[in-house]
């Protein structure tokens, strides 16, 4: 089979239709067997949980070639486990792990012409989801589901190099304390859209969320969860309740850790900590770009520029992320079960 002709590395973060995407259905209490399917369209009632009471989670996830020739997605389970506390919180049908681990390789099998060459920067996309499909129109769980899988192609997150960005202290809260900012709701991406626009619309390339109860700790962006490197050159992780689990994230503190024999802490970190000078690098931890550099932050007009600056990333963060990359590729070896081979 041969490679799709498309220009690779022009690509951008875009929907592009592959050839084919993987459905199953929960209907009478229990998932059917799943198939590969052709249609990329989805019919359902007018009334369909999803489109009323927006019962619906997802997943995102990335199948690349590496180095010697393979096709591998980096620790699919991970996105199957935090699909399930996603579908738990929201009074969803769990799909089984090993099922969702199938799924994955199935539909990027059926895609392998669209998986990018190794080395143009370009990666396939993976977007699992679920939603409640039959008529709900008293606010209660759906009784049927429906499971997919689709995938893009999308072009390298950083061409040309990573900038650093600079980023606002949000007005808007993204997550209650005890709500549903720990899982992978689309309600949670809804409700961002007008922070993010206007925080775009000001000049800003992405919005800090903050502690909805205090407003003085700091908890995560509305795509990625955030890392900073101290005075020591050491790696402090914010922690609370309310962000994603990050697997980008939890995989860097394993790299800081084990490969870069870094002090790894997660604790509370205190937006005034920032404007202190306590840390000299801060970097953006998600699937889509692994990790993009903060290089400055602006409270309200106040801005505070990290001694990496605005030029390039940080010594600790592009070892970082040259560590990760380079698992993630094949080039340094990968700690046992992290590369999931199509
Ligand atoms: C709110 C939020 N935080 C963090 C992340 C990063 O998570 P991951 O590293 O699993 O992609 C994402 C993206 O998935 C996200 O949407």
């Amino acid at each position: 089979m041969a490679k799709k002709d498309i220009a690779w590395s022009e690509l951008g973060f875009g929907y592009i239709k592959t050839d084919k995407r993987y459905v199953s259905n929960f209907t009478g209490g229990k998932w059917d067997d799943g198939a590969v399917i052709d249609d990329d369209m989805i019919v359902m009632s007018e009334c369909a949980g999803v489109l009323q009471y927006a019962q619906t989670i997802f997943e995102g996830l990335k199948a690349y070639e590496t180095k010697d020739g393979k096709i591998v997605t980096f620790r699919p389970d991970l996105n199957a486990d935090r699909m399930i506390d996603s579908a738990k919180r929201l009074e969803m049908p769990p799909f089984p792990k090993e099922r969702f681990l199938d799924a994955i390789k199935k539909v990027v099998d059926a895609n392998r012409d669209f998986v990018p060459p190794y080395g143009s920067g370009a990666t396939l996309y993976i977007r699992p989801y679920m939603f409640g499909i039959n008529p709900v129109i008293g606010v209660k769980p759906a009784e049927d589901y429906q499971f997919r899988v689709f995938t893009t192609p999308v072009g390298p997150y950083f061409k040309g190099g990573a900038k650093p960005i600079t980023v606002k202290i949000s007005d808007f809260d993204r997550a209650a304390p005890k709500g549903t900012g720990n899982i992978k709701a689309g309600l949670n991406y809804a409700m961002s859209l007008h922070a993010i626009v206007t925080a775009h619309n000001e000049g800003f390339a992405e919005n800090i969320y903050l502690d909805p109860a205090s407003r003085t700790k700091i908890e995560e962006t509305g795509g990625a969860n955030i890392l900073f490197v101290d005075s020591d050159g050491n790696i402090v992780i914010p922690k609370s309740d309310s962000i994603l689990p990050s697997i980008t994230r939890r995989s860097l503190a394993i790299v800081g850790e084990k490969y870069l024999g870094l002090k790894v802490t997660q604790r509370e970190v205190l937006l005034s900590e920032v404007f202190e000078g306590r840390f000299k690098e801060c970097g953006l931890c998600g699937t889509a770009a692994v990790i993009s550099p903060v290089g400055r932050i602006n409270d309200h007009g106040k801005e505070f520029t990290f001694e990496a600056g605005m030029e390039s990333m940080g010594p600790v963060t592009q070892k970082l992320y040259d560590t990760l990359t380079g698992i993630q590729m094949g080039t340094i070896d990968a700690p046992e079960g992290w590369i999931f081979e199509i």
